[in-house]
């Protein structure tokens, strides 16, 4: 069974999936009690179009969750007018604590999904307030931006956007590192097929763009309610598959005590196995610098 706290745009969108993809049962938990059992009843009623019979709960219980095997936070504020990036950390740093106790509680043997944003900070504060072990705790993210990364190399090629295979690793955020020299066209590298201007563009709009489609509809749902679905599939069946996830490091890469996005292999167990890979010494300059982005938020919100 997976719960989902925060049902939400991207909780509720997320739920879906991963009821239609019949990956799992859903617990979905709002504060917000009518609208985690609104969204309930909305998917039930879709279930005899799709075909699915995962069953679905809303509520703002959280005992609910007892039993979980995968817990997805996406509960969290976004920021208003007048609020600054670091009164909006603290919120939902705040709100994440109080979550995480919860699921101590309820479901002390589950995985927790971190989603709320900054995904990478929130994701060390569940870790830290959680107790539990490194490879149960970690954020989506990368996962996001690589299929935005994909989504860019298809359109310059003009080629199937499932023949792209790719990784974005560091922070979910504007220092993230899109690893052009791992990303392959049904196994050829993209650098032999583009030039570095194209791939420097393909790079840029892949930074951009989540932050171009909250300036065009307000927040981003169907592509994270997708990545989160990929790895909640990954999770619950067991499938060991390879992608950027956010996760405590204790010295690979040479970092320590920071949790960021790093190439993993995703199994029933969460964080089965980090991969470290050899980078081009440019990239690994990008990583560091990401690592110092996450590292200054994490210092700024326990001094605040
Ligand atoms: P939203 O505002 O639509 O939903 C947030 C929900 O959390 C609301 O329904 C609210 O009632 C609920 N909530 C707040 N405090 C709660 C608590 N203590 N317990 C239970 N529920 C609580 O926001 P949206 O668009 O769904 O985004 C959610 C979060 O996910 C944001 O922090 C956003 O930045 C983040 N996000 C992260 C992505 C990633 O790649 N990691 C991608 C997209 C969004």
């Amino acid at each position: 069974m997976i719960t989902i706290i925060g049902a939400g745009r991207v909780g509720s969108a997320a739920a879906f999936n991963i009821l239609r993809y019949r990956i799992s049962d859903v617990v979905l938990i709002d504060i917000f009690e009518d609208l985690a059992k609104g969204e309930a009843l909305d998917m039930m009623q879709t279930a005899p179009a799709l075909e699915f019979d995962g069953k679905i709960i809303g509520t703002s219980d959280y005992s609910q969750m007892k039993g979980s095997e995968l817990v997805i936070i996406t509960a969290g504020e976004a920021r208003k007018p007048g609020m600054s990036r670091l009164d909006l950390m603290r919120k939902n740093a705040g709100i994440v604590r109080s979550i995480v106790r919860e699921v101590v509680k309820y479901a002390p043997n589950c995985k927790i999904m971190m989603v709320t944003n900054p995904v990478d900070v929130m994701t060390y504060i569940a870790y830290k307030e959680s107790g539990f072990e490194r490879n149960r705790v970690f954020g989506m993210g990368n996962i996001l931006d690589t299929l935005r990364f994909r989504s860019y190399i298809a359109l310059e090629l003009g080629v199937s956007r499932e023949d792209i295979r790719a990784l974005v690793i560091g922070e979910h955020g504007d220092s993230m590192v899109p690893l052009a020299e791992y990303a392959s066209v049904a196994g050829i590298p993209i650098m032999r097929l583009l030039s570095k201007e194209q791939i420097e563009k393909i790079i840029n709009l892949t930074i951009t763009s989540g932050a171009e489609v909250i300036r065009l509809k307000g927040s981003t749902v169907h592509a994270p309610a997708a990545a989160i679905a990929i790895m909640a599939d990954a999770i619950l069946r067991g499938r060991n598959r390879v992608m950027g996830v956010s996760t405590y490091l204790q010295g690979e890469y040479g970092f320590y005590d920071v949790a960021i996005g790093v190439p993993v292999v995703l199994g029933r167990n969460g964080v089965e196995r980090i991969l470290e890979l050899e980078l081009l010494p440019e990239t690994r300059k990008r990583l560091e610098k990401s690592v110092e982005v996450v590292k200054k938020a994490i210092s700024e919100l326990e001094a605040s």
